[in-house]
Order: C-alpha cells, then structure tokens, then sequence
C-alpha cells in the first residue's frame, strides 16, 4: 500500500494516449503526467539533448515523489532509458516500437514501423529488428510530431503528409502498422481510414501499462487495485513550458486518448504548476 503518484512523461501530448491506459489499468493510482514541451519535438534533437532532458523530467517528477515513472516516449527511451535506469533506484518503464507483437499476428504481408527518425536510426531499435524485423519497413516520419502537437489529426495536411510517408510501402501487401511513437495513437481513427482495412495498426501502450503494474507489483509499491471512488484519485497534468495553457490543453487530449482507450470516465483530474 504506497499512496505516492505514479509519473508519466513524453516530450509532449502523445504519452497521454500511455497516460489513458496507465488510468484504466490501474484505477486506484494517483497519476500525474508531465510533458516537456519546451523541447518538443526529441525528435529532431541530439540524444545527448534527449538524455539531459529526461534525466531533468525524471528530477522533477522524483520532486513531486513520485514512486515509479513511466517514460511514454519511445525516442526518449531510444536515447536515455537505460542511462536514467542505472542511474535512479524507483522503477522507470520504458517503450519500444511494438514490433514482436505486430509481427506474430496472423497473415502475411509487411510490418511498417512508424517512429521518429531518433527511434529508428538508435540500438534499440537495431536489436530489436534483429529478433523480430523479419517483415519489418522502418518508416521514419519527420514532420508528424509536429503536426500532432499543433493538433492537426486530420484534414488535408496530415492526409498529405500520411500519403507521402506511406503510399510507397502500400505497393506490396501489408500486415500491420506499429505507432512507434505514443503521438501517433492519436491517428488511430485517421489510419484505420486511410489504409486498406485489412492493415493491423499496432501500439505498445497497454504492454507497457501492464509493464508498469508488475513492476509496482514486484515491489510492493501498488495503491489499490480497486476502482477509486468518484474523485478517489487525482490525475494532474504539469509542462515544461510556462503558464497553465497546456496542462489545460493535456485535459482535453487526455478526454481522446480516453476515447481511444475505451475507457468512459477516469475520476478527478486537476493540474500542476
Ligand atoms: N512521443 C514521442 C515518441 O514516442 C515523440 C517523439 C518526439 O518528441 O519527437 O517517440
């Protein structure tokens, strides 16, 4: 029985789509979710830049005590998930393009794996395509991130953007579609349209929430694994960047990444500086 809150970090609103089943799997936890903002997006940085900049994020959740921390990020994992590991004691759980279980669905065809060019071009990444790559087409996606963050999930530019970045692996028949990056959630609805519907999409967010209750499981470190009572439980939402104009904008997100998750309603939420 630990009563401490649980963080939950990305570079900005894609780790809200982690956040909404971190929720849902474990109802009887305090959350609270930080967003670097100021830096985003990782993607486009150095990860040396990736790595401080985690490190400062896993500071200022330890500073709000948290008790284990998830990085909803797979670029920031890519660059500094086992650096942070080594270097702090509570448990930090990290992502992964979702490629194993992409490529053990059944059927044949291409797994394309969207994700930053960070993601894509680290070790990590390379380790895992050597056990599990068999089919796999990385497919770096400059550019999205952004268009996500500005909150274009639809419409003309992201359907552009979309058609140059994946019309030319359509050619051949393609299985499933790994969101390698947690903003990409967010284009669930827009991909299940715009590609053949027989195209699996396929993210790693309720492995990495399950990840999350084991460890706090192993350790002895879970709440309660009843439902909170209405306002049993706060989920907060702090930034990098000033003023309290996008934690209010993370509410909003998190109602879709909500949607997106299946899930109705996750009690009391607020916000912190
Ligand atoms: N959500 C991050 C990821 O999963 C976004 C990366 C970025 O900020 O470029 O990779």
């Amino acid at each position: 029985m630990d009563a401490r809150p649980i963080g939950v970090f990305d570079s900005g609103f894609g780790g809200i789509t982690v956040l909404a089943e971190v929720a849902k799997l474990l109802p009887g936890e305090d959350l609270i979710f930080l967003g670097d903002n100021l830096h985003a997006p990782y993607g486009d940085r150095s990860p040396a830049e990736v790595l401080a900049y985690t490190r400062a994020a896993v500071d200022l959740l330890l500073a709000q005590d948290c008790k284990a921390i998830v990085i909803a990020c797979n670029t920031a994992t890519s660059a500094a998930g086992a650096a942070v590991r080594q270097a702090y004691s509570l448990p930090i759980i990290g992502m992964e393009p979702a490629l194993k279980p992409a490529e053990l669905l059944p059927g044949e065809g291409n797994v394309l794996v969207m994700a930053t060019a960070m993601t894509l071009r680290l070790e990590k990444f390379h380790l895992l395509m050597q056990r599990y790559g068999q089919h796999a087409i990385p497919v770096p996606c400059p550019g999205l991130v952004e268009l996500i963050e500005a909150g274009e999930v639809a419409g003309e530019r992201m359907q552009a953007m979309l058609h140059a970045l994946l019309s030319p692996h359509l050619k051949d028949p393609v299985k499933a579609v790994v969101l390698g990056c947690t903003h990409y959630v967010f284009l669930r609805p827009t991909l299940a349209a715009f590609l053949p519907g027989s195209v699996q999409l396929v993210d790693g967010n309720l492995g990495t929430a399950r990840q999350l209750q084991a460890q706090l499981m192993q350790h002895d470190l879970l709440r309660d694994t009843e439902p909170a009572a209405p306002g049993g439980r706060t989920i907060r939402f702090a930034s990098t960047a000033p003023g309290d104009a996008i934690p209010r904008r993370m509410e909003a997100w998190f109602a879709r990444a909500l949607a997106l998750a299946g899930a109705a309603c996750i009690s009391q939420t607020g916000t912190v500086q």
